[in-house]
């Protein structure tokens, strides 16, 4: 399919909700890309008598498949996919030293850049990763390439160009104006590709890679072009020592971005582990989104994030993948880390700072999609809204999910087969990938 008319019939889950899934047997209809109504089997039998539905493409989803809205990345680095898995015994700021920053700086290479890009966008695309938000590296050039292969790969996609101005070993960083020219360049190119899916962010590396003259010159062109903003807060013990030492007439981490006037709606801040109560206060009331990054937290030791306490304090929250200070590139697994650590808290004296299955599903899809602001467009099934989506094949062939014979009812067969994909389902699973209704994966008519 490339966008035209086209009625799914089966199983389809979404979140309302944090609280509030919705599975039930019944029917999408597409048109164009867009979601313009959804119901019953019934409803569609009524619908499809009367010929409401006799030029739309009819699709029929076997038992054991279903349809859910596409993942949602809040948090990842393109340029460090060549890392992944490499040097996670380290901690952040040596990681970062070591490992991280010589990495990125090949991106100087446009030809290396274009080469790496086309693998990443293409391996997020095949675990159902339908809108990212990436980090690119340093480069200008380099970045735009990100942006093309996105662009190319119909993948949606909020990409920002890092900005980093306070040296380090690796001579990794920028001369401040032209730090701040490069950004505004970036911004107008990536506009004139007038994308309904691509749109720049504003990158400040964090506060250690950036000075007070450019976190404020940054806060000012997101603002000038109305576009979102991305950074780090938070994430390990020594970072937020050091940054304290650095900008000592301020109290808090969050108070840093604060008084470069960072902090506000359009703003998405990966990590947030070490907060303090006033920080949490002040990031709710500023409308901050934060992204959740519970693999890259775990591998480089930087803590437990407690997310049912921001969600507690209606905090705005969706998964990031961080590779590579995180192991792996699916949303699948970002969902399982999340409750992994979420239940870690529980299990050392948090009381009920789970998080279910369910709630892992929202943080994917929905969480997502309102951490990036996105949420008019994607997230769910919402007539209006963009067919960005995935088709489930939960026993395909070749999968991990063991198939035995069942006695359930429809609604429990429903339930236990997105708790089976949730809880053990990767890429083999997905045996269709949608974005604004193009298909851009699929292994079913291979
Ligand atoms: N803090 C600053 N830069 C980075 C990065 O690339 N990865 C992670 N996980 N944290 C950071
Ligand atoms: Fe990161």
């Amino acid at each position: 399919m490339t966008r035209e008319k086209h009625v799914f019939i089966g199983l389809i889950a979404y979140s309302k909700s944090l609280k509030d899934l919705s599975i039930y047997p019944g029917f999408l209809a597409v048109e164009y890309g867009k979601i313009t109504k959804k119901g019953s089997v019934a409803e569609f039998e009524t619908l499809n008598e009367a010929g409401a539905f006799s030029n739309y493409k009819i699709i029929k989803l076997k038992d054991d498949q279903f349809l859910m809205p596409g993942l949602v990345d809040c948090h990842t680095h393109a340029p460090q996919f060549p890392n992944i898995g490499l040097g996670l015994d380290r901690a952040l700021l040596e990681w970062l030293s070591k490992y991280t920053f010589p990495l990125e700086q090949r991106y100087g290479d446009s030809e290396f850049a274009s080469k790496v890009y086309d693998t990443v966008v293409q391996r997020l695309l095949n675990n159902g990763t339908t809108t990212a938000c990436y980090f690119g590296s340093l480069h200008l050039e380099g970045t735009l390439e990100l942006v093309k292969t996105a662009i190319k790969h119909h993948q949606r996609a909020l990409i920002g160009k890092v900005s980093m101005n306070v040296k380090n070993d690796a001579g990794y960083y920028n001369d401040t104006k032209k730090e701040i020219a490069e950004v505004e360049t970036f911004i107008q190119e990536v506009l004139k590709y007038k994308s309904e899916l691509v749109q720049p962010v504003v990158t400040p590396r964090f506060a250690i890679s950036c000075d007070k003259e450019l976190l404020t010159a940054l806060a000012k062109i997101s603002q000038k072009y109305q576009c979102r903003i991305q950074s780090h807060l938070s994430e390990n013990r020594d970072e937020v020592d050091y940054v304290l030492q650095m900008y000592s007439d301020c109290k808090t981490y969050s108070d840093i971005y604060d008084n470069c006037h960072i902090l506000n709606e359009r703003c998405i801040m990966a990590h947030a582990i070490h907060l303090s109560d006033e920080e949490i206060q002040l990031l709710g009331s500023k409308g901050v989104s934060i992204a959740h990054c519970p693999a890259s937290n775990t591998r480089l030791k930087s803590g437990l994030c407690p997310v049912r306490k921001y969600l507690d304090n209606n905090l705005t929250i969706g998964l990031g993948t961080d590779v590579a200070g995180g192991d792996n590139a699916s949303i699948i697994d970002a969902m399982r880390r999340a409750m992994d650590v979420s239940t870690h808290l529980e299990l050392t004296g948090n009381n009920d700072y789970c998080i279910n299955w369910k709630e892992a599903f929202y943080l994917a899809t929905l969480g997502g999609a309102k951490a990036l602001k996105l949420e008019d467009k994607i997230g769910n099934f919402d007539a209006g809204k963009d067919f960005d989506a995935l088709l489930i094949d939960v026993y395909v062939n070749e999968g991990q999910i063991n198939e035995y014979e069942s006695t359930e009812h429809a609604e429990e067969h429903a339930v236990s087969l997105l708790q089976r994909f949730i809880y053990l389902g990767d890429d083999r699973n997905i045996v269709q990938v949608y974005v604004n209704g193009n298909k851009v994966k699929d292994i079913l008519t291979k």
